[in-house]
């Protein structure tokens, strides 16, 4: 499979690029061919502006969005890597999403979050987070999570299957560090095929 996988840092030696790197590297060693979208170093203008609206109603891609969706159009896997902020994705991640995914491009309707115009490709979205997995399912943030990303977003874009991979206690010690990068390895070494 060819894999994108789209980076939200604007630090090239952040905890955030390092697990996106342990990523790729799994995907290469299991045989895919990857490619980095740096949103921070490429200069990506997160701002949903009038001229999205115009080219919304006159169907005319502006050109940046035109190359995001021409890299997309080449991946068979998509990961999204950001550090979760308040429960969310950081501006440029949010932008990027909300700019690339156009209607009439990845999804022409409302009633089916679960119908897209893209073919099915792999979705992985990759979170290092501060709190701990408990504090997070006890006030009830994972779930919150699952509902807008995995059942209200993603199905939209044809990302299937997708995964929300959390990794929690990103701000610890360096042997959590490090076994969060491990595991950011080992889930791009099993990257599942598309449409399961
Ligand atoms: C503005 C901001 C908001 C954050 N919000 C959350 C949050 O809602 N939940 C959480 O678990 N961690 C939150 N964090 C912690 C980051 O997710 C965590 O520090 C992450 O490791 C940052 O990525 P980096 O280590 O690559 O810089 C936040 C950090 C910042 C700077």
């Amino acid at each position: 499979m060819h894999l994108l996988t789209v980076i939200d840092h604007p630090d090239p030696n952040s905890f955030t690029a390092a697990v996106a790197a342990q990523f790729n590297n799994g995907a290469e060693a299991a045989g895919h061919t990857t490619e980095i979208a740096d949103l921070h170093s490429e200069g990506f203008d997160p701002r949903w502006s009038m001229a999205d609206i115009e080219s919304d109603r006159n169907s005319k891609t502006p050109p940046d969005i035109l190359a995001e969706q021409q890299r997309i159009a080449r991946a068979d896997a998509i990961c999204l890597a950001f550090p979760l902020f308040w429960w969310g994705m950081p501006s440029m991640m949010k932008g990027w999403v909300d700019r690339v995914w156009a209607w009439g491009w990845a999804y022409d309707q409302l009633d089916n979050p679960e119908k897209s115009l893209q073919k099915p490709r792999t979705g992985v979205l990759l979170v290092p987070a501060g709190a701990r997995s408990d504090e997070m399912e006890t006030a009830g943030y994972l779930q919150a999570l699952e509902t807008a990303w995995t059942k209200g977003t993603f199905g939209y874009f044809g990302l299937s299957p997708r995964k929300i991979e959390l990794l929690h206690g990103s701000t610890g010690s360096a042997k959590r560090r490090r076994a969060l990068l491990e595991r950011s390895y080992a889930i791009g070494f099993s990257l599942p095929q598309p449409g399961g």
